[in-house]
């Protein structure tokens, strides 16, 4: 004890001068201060005169500095076994008694090791609360985001729709009229194309399940409507759609809400086709078992990369132009709420996205 006492400044230079500490820690003058502290708290330990309370309050205190200071936890953990390892040799050196050095070693081993573990606790704990928060406010504005979205896109949807409406009834009266008129098809097929947009992006940003309650739909004339939907979409850009309906098939479920997904679902694979300059496959299938109905919408178009499997459901994730990077998480929002699972699996050769969707009893 004595030798620890003769020796302390020597041990903290050393162990000072052999630790990492980056030049702008903002608590570096007190990095000299707690290893005072440290070696303090050992004497009081080797003389028995030292509370586990003590110990705990002084290593928390340490775990929220290093945290303040942004440092790399492992740089902290070699800090402090440098420290011990230091005390170690010199122990050597001062040639104790076999009995007083074994018994110096037990007692700074489970210091250090008690001191570590109440540091790195209540770091980690600290950085955890950090991280909830920042999540949190992340969260909340993408949330205000969505809904301002939500308001500006509602609007134009409307503000666009009615002349649209009006439009397209008065080409069917001049259609009527004079059915000799040229172009008047071609006015009609592009009109109900812009109408389709409108109301496609209407969908997108659109995530309540509202209105209407579930209802027996029968898959096979879902699908024939959303063919019919996107058929000048896939004529326009050579895509080869194929649709594997087996068996006649019913779902008790939310109809609108479950075509918005399939449709955001074939949009988004037209997208990647077009990527594609020949033999454009997209299928779509469905399979059933005791407890739910699978359906898978592939295409061979460009991979996705491992990891953004995920990340292509997160809100505004985008990579088109003029993309709002709305359309897979909002069809995520439906799935879950309906109570399914939706994910995406990509290789070279083929993308394809799984929505398994519950068999309500
Ligand atoms: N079938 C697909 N093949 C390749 N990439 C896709 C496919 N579907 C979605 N993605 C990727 O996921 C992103 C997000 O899609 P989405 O949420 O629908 O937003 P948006 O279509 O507006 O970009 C797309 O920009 C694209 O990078
Ligand atoms: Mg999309």
């Amino acid at each position: 004890m004595l030798f620890l006492i003769e020796h302390q400044s020597t041990f903290i230079n050393e162990w000072i001068n052999m630790s990492v500490i980056e030049n702008d820690d903002p608590h570096k003058a007190e990095i000299e201060k707690n290893a005072v502290t440290m070696y303090g708290l050992l004497i009081k330990a080797l003389s028995d005169t030292y509370s586990e309370a003590e110990l705990q309050e002084f290593a928390y205190k340490v775990g929220k500095q290093r945290l303040e200071a942004g440092i790399n936890i492992g740089d902290f953990i070699f800090n402090v076994n440098t420290g011990r390892s230091i005390l170690i040799k010199y122990c050597f050196q001062a040639q104790l008694p076999h009995h007083e050095l074994e018994s110096f070693v037990n007692n700074l081993n489970s210091l250090f090791d008690s001191f570590c573990y109440h540091a790195v606790k209540r770091y980690t704990q600290l950085k955890n609360r950090e991280l909830h928060t920042k999540t949190k406010y992340i969260n909340e504005n993408h949330m205000d985001k969505l809904a301002i979205l939500g308001q500006i896109s509602s609007s134009f949807v409307h503000e666009f729709r009615n002349p649209l409406t009006a439009i397209i009834g008065f080409n069917k009266i001049l259609r009527d009229e004079y059915p000799d008129l040229k172009y008047l098809d071609i006015i009609q097929h592009e009109l109900n194309e812009l109408n389709f947009r409108i109301t496609q992006f209407l969908h997108t940003s659109k995530t309540e399940i509202v209105k209407k309650g579930k209802e027996n739909v029968a898959i096979d004339l879902l699908f024939d409507n959303l063919k019919q939907l996107c058929y000048a979409s896939t004529v326009d850009n050579k895509i080869n759609l194929t649709i594997d309906k087996a068996k006649p098939l019913f779902l008790y479920t939310f109809k609108d809400e479950l075509k918005q997904v399939l449709l955001n679902l074939i949009m988004n694979s037209i997208d990647a086709l077009k990527q594609r300059s020949s033999s454009r496959e997209l299928r779509i299938s469905t399979t059933k078992n005791a407890k739910e109905v699978i359906f898978v919408i592939s295409n061979n178009g460009p991979m996705i990369e491992e990891e953004n499997t995920k990340t292509i459901f997160e809100p505004f994730y985008t990579t088109k132009e003029l993309g709002t990077g709305i359309g897979l998480f909002v069809c995520k929002q439906i799935i879950e709420k309906i109570g399914g699972t939706i994910y995406c699996k990509s290789d070279e050769n083929w993308t394809s996205f799984f929505i398994h969707h519950p068999i309500s009893s």
